[in-house]
């Protein structure tokens, strides 16, 4: 099956009451294990690459990884990029072949975010490709930006913006953030705003950043196996059902790949001192993203059995 944009997955997630996994892929193994995943529990899936995995990989062969993934396997794909500073790296994209892109002007004055998502919403729109933009801002790490404080977006102007953007979903915060450290205190998400937002714009499909899990098991897995990182804390799984079961339809993941795969390295290291071949642990690595992308897919997406 050809890559798809996420306008089907989204609609019929909105309908259902589900959310599709924006996984974020950086190398052959992360692909096979979310690819994996998704046939294990027929789901569409979206896999997104950021500024990072570009200059980490290269846009050349994640692009022919997946077109053997895509090859190999029988599913609804999208590809799309995550958090696209700038038009030329969202031109790029597209003519590279992407079949949706965020553009993230989500810390320009509101209307050189507008001005800049339009832009790159003309340019996509003639070729068939879906956009995502941002507006407010999410507290966190993400691609060379560092934002100590979160600010919420504004019910209002969300619906203003998506008129003047063109803009096909919106990324909103409404209490998550990027990384591994998430809500000093009591977790919690701003769902009156969310509903507000849904009200505002029926039928729109909203996007939730920063909103992996950050499983426990996986943070005890690393920090007993030599990690430093104590107090690390996710998004609760209930809360991200309730916002699938909303006007939310994509929830991005990444932090939770990480840590899959990083904790069980570090185990299997440690626990097999005398091995050095990299497939060994690579192998296990790619199992425990598979693993923990099905368990995400059935629990808290519910996009199982969506294709
Ligand atoms: O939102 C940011 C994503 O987690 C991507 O992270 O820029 O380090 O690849 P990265
Ligand atoms: P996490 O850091 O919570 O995995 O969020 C990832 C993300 O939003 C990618 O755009
Ligand atoms: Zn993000």
């Amino acid at each position: 099956m050809p890559l798809t944009t996420p306008k089907e997955m989204f609609a019929r997630g909105y309908a259902e009451g589900f959310a599709v996994g924006g996984f974020n892929v950086n190398n052959m193994e992360i692909i096979q294990g979310i690819m994996e995943a998704g046939n294990l529990e027929k789901s569409p899936l979206i896999l997104q690459v950021s500024a990072g995995a570009r200059r980490y990989a290269g846009q050349g062969y994640i692009i022919k990884l997946m077109e053997a993934a895509l090859a190999e396997n029988d599913l609804p794909v999208c590809l799309h990029l995550d958090h696209g500073q700038n038009f030329e790296i969202c031109k790029e994209v597209i003519d590279g072949g992407f079949t949706s892109v965020m553009i993230d002007g989500s810390h320009l004055p509101y209307e050189e975010n507008i001005a800049l998502t339009r832009k790159v919403v003309d340019y996509a729109h003639d070729r068939g490709v879906w956009v995502e933009a941002e507006l407010g801002q999410l507290a966190g790490v993400e691609d060379d930006v560092d934002v100590e404080h979160s600010v919420y977006t504004n019910p209002d102007q969300a619906a203003d913006f998506v008129g003047r953007s063109g803009c096909d979903s919106l990324a909103i915060a409404i209490g998550t953030s990027h990384g591994a450290y998430k809500f000093a205190g009591e977790a919690k998400l701003d769902f009156d705003r969310l509903e507000k937002i849904k009200a505002l714009l029926p039928g729109y499909p909203i996007v939730l950043h920063g909103a992996s899990s950050v499983p426990q098991e996986f943070v005890e897995m690393a920090n007993q196996y030599g990690a430093q990182i104590a107090g690390a804390k996710g998004v609760p799984e209930d809360l991200l059902r309730k916002a699938a079961a909303s006007a939310v339809c994509k929830i991005n993941i990444d932090t939770d790949i990480r840590l899959a795969m990083t904790a069980t390295i570090r185990k299997y290291l440690v626990e097999n001192p005398s091995h050095f071949d990299p497939r060994q642990y690579l192998q296990v690595a790619r199992n425990a993203v598979r693993d923990m992308v099905a368990h995400k897919i059935r629990n808290v997406l519910g996009s199982s059995n969506k294709i």
